[in-house]
């Protein structure tokens, strides 16, 4: 007898022998027991799920001669010839290749006839979804009033181009993609019916390979058997299918973990060398990555990871070696790669490039984690009393909330809550007129709508302004010290201008502007308001030492950018 194959060979012929489609089989026996068939079925999924297999059961079902029953003998004339695909009153058609109104005219006119033998007429139209508009029509008049004994079970691999007309007379099943652990299964099932000498890695190998298709995971058994005889071994079967070894995609990953680049480059060669194609590796590479992070993120979840046993051992031990931010990290640069590699010229530039931002990427901080630390950090110092030397000195909160100076930090600053400058500013002469001790909201105002119009002068606001208040009618800004040199900048008509229109239309009345620069030697020295050196500024800003605390950094020199 000439070879079957598998996949027809093995096709189930009782609802239970269905893998993984216990939803839909379930509900159809209940219909079957309760005498509540529908006359119209839509079966949906991918490829290779069941869905023709489905409805010739439920024909059986409907027609054996002991039937109606969920469990058809296979034995009688209409279980065998509905099995093989020749019964009269078991209709397959292929809308693929009977798209049009013609052949449904005809299919409509034969659903007008009694079945000759069995107790239903069923209709198995498969990819239905390649019927002209026209066909559809004409099947939705059959569908809306069926002939009594008329069962049409429609299926298609895109249920989305259904009409919703259509849709809404059949009851809709979804066939979901066969698990990779149910393939497995039936693949070990087969292979010990076939007497196939196999080990689980190899199975495993093809199994992931049908994607969810038990059809393709059967195929690729045929064909593994074709190449490689009764004795399955993995390594052939890795060429067969270009699978990527597992423990190469690991090799890689401690190169990058050891922040090796040359060691990955070196791999990328070794793997192109073997024969590997790039497309090929980048998804493997992409899989592998996304089940370290899963194995990280969930631990080794078999439910998750399409892996056998020992493998998900290792990758659990691999993937402790990695946080999350940088596993989903790596994962969003390879999905990335594995698109641009479909249509690169050079796609082995591309992998490259990624493995050398997966090296580099490891090394970088989540952003959010050091903005909560650097944080931390500032508020820690800036809550802290002074350092010894400035001891008589209060301490900083105390004056940064004081009205009305110094100017407080804009609300949307997430670190510094107190800025250096405003800690060495001189306290000045009194109290606010009109601003209620709200300084600093329209003081954010102004900022804002200067930085829209000037960069100089907001970027002298933003990082050199000590103080400012209203008083008589007039705007005062006072900067520090170290911006004396740009005084007649600050001061020439047009950036005074542009100040006073801004401030007038902030504080809703006419306002002069008055610019000045600091004068240290009015500082009163009885406050110990000592003028610190850039260094000594620097050391006591919050930021900068929580930027040296958490990179590890040591003082090479200090440099006053102000001054340059
Ligand atoms: N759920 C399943 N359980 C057991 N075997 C299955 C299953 N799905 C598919 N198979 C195997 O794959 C073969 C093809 O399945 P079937 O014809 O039912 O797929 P299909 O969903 O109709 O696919 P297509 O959309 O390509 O027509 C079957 O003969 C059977 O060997
Ligand atoms: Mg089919
Ligand atoms: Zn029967």
């Amino acid at each position: 007898m000439a070879y079957e194959v598998l996949a027809r060979k093995y096709r189930p012929q009782t609802f239970d022998e269905v893998v993984g489609q216990k939803l839909v089989t379930d509900t159809l026996k209940n219909a079957i027991l309760q005498d509540r068939v529908a006359h119209g079925y839509l079966f949906s999924g991918a490829r290779g799920v069941g869905k023709t297999t489905t409805a010739r059961i439920l024909a059986k079902a409907l027609n054996c001669a002991q039937g109606p029953t969920v469990t058809p003998c296979g034995e009688c004339d209409s279980c065998r010839e509905i099995a093989s695909s020749s019964a009269i009153d078991v209709l397959e058609i292929d809308a693929a290749s009977n798209r049009g109104i013609d052949e449904i005219r005809e299919l409509r006119e034969s659903a007008r006839y009694l079945p000759s033998r069995d107790r239903r007429k069923v209709f198995i139209i498969d990819e239905v979804h390649m019927l002209t508009p026209e066909a559809f029509n004409a099947l939705l008049k059959t569908l809306e009033e069926p002939p009594e004994s008329v069962l049409f079970i429609l299926a298609t691999t895109e249920a989305h181009k259904i009409p919703t007309t259509i849709l809404s007379r059949c009851q809709h099943f979804a066939f979901r993609l066969v698990d990779y652990r149910e393939i497995l299964g039936e693949l070990e099932r087969i292979a010990q019916e076939e007497q196939i000498q196999s080990d689980a890695a190899s199975l495993g190998l093809i199994a992931r390979a049908a994607a969810g298709s038990l059809r393709d995971g059967l195929s690729l058994l045929d064909q593994a058997i074709a190449y490689s005889g009764q004795q399955l071994d993995e390594e052939s079967l890795r060429q067969l299918l270009g699978a990527v070894p597992d423990q190469i995609l690991e090799e890689l990953m401690r190169g990058v973990h050891a922040s090796d680049a040359a060691r990955v480059l070196e791999g990328v060669e070794r793997l192109i060398r073997q024969g590997f194609e790039i497309q090929q590796l980048t998804a493997e590479l992409t899989r592998f990555i996304r089940n370290l992070m899963v194995a990280r993120v969930c631990g080794p979840d078999p439910q998750l990871l399409p892996l056998p046993e020992e493998s998900l051992s290792r990758l659990k031990e691999l993937a402790a070696a990695y946080g999350p931010e940088d596993l989903s990290r790596f994962l969003q640069i390879m999905l990335r790669t594995q698109a641009e590699v479909r249509y690169a010229l050079e796609p082995r530039f591309h992998l490259e490039l990624a493995l050398m931002k997966l090296v580099h990427a490891q090394r970088l901080e989540p952003l959010e984690n050091l903005l909560v630390e650097l944080g931390k950090g500032a508020t820690k110092t800036a809550s802290k009393p002074a350092a010894p030397g400035s001891a008589a000195k209060p301490a900083p909160n105390a004056e940064v909330d004081k009205p009305p100076l110094p100017v407080r930090a804009r609300p949307d600053a997430a670190v510094g809550a107190s800025e250096p400058e405003l800690r060495h500013s001189p306290a000045r002469t009194p109290p606010p007129t009109l601003l209620r001790g709200a300084d600093a909201q329209p003081l954010a105002l102004i900022r804002d709508r200067v930085q829209a119009r000037s960069k100089l002068l907001s970027n002298f606001l933003e990082h050199n302004l000590v103080g400012w208040r209203l008083q008589d009618g007039q705007a005062r800004f006072t900067f520090s010290e170290e911006v004396r040199w740009a005084l007649d900048i600050l001061t020439e008509h047009e950036n005074r201008e542009l100040l006073r229109s801004i401030c007038s239309e902030v504080l809703g009345q006419p306002v002069q502007i008055s610019v000045s620069v600091e004068e240290s030697g009015n500082a009163p020295a009885d406050e110990g308001r000592v003028r610190l050196s850039p260094r000594e500024r620097a050391e006591r800003d919050p930021r900068v030492r929580a930027v040296i605390e958490r990179f590890k950094g040591a003082w090479l020199g200090t440099r006053d950018l102000s001054q340059e």
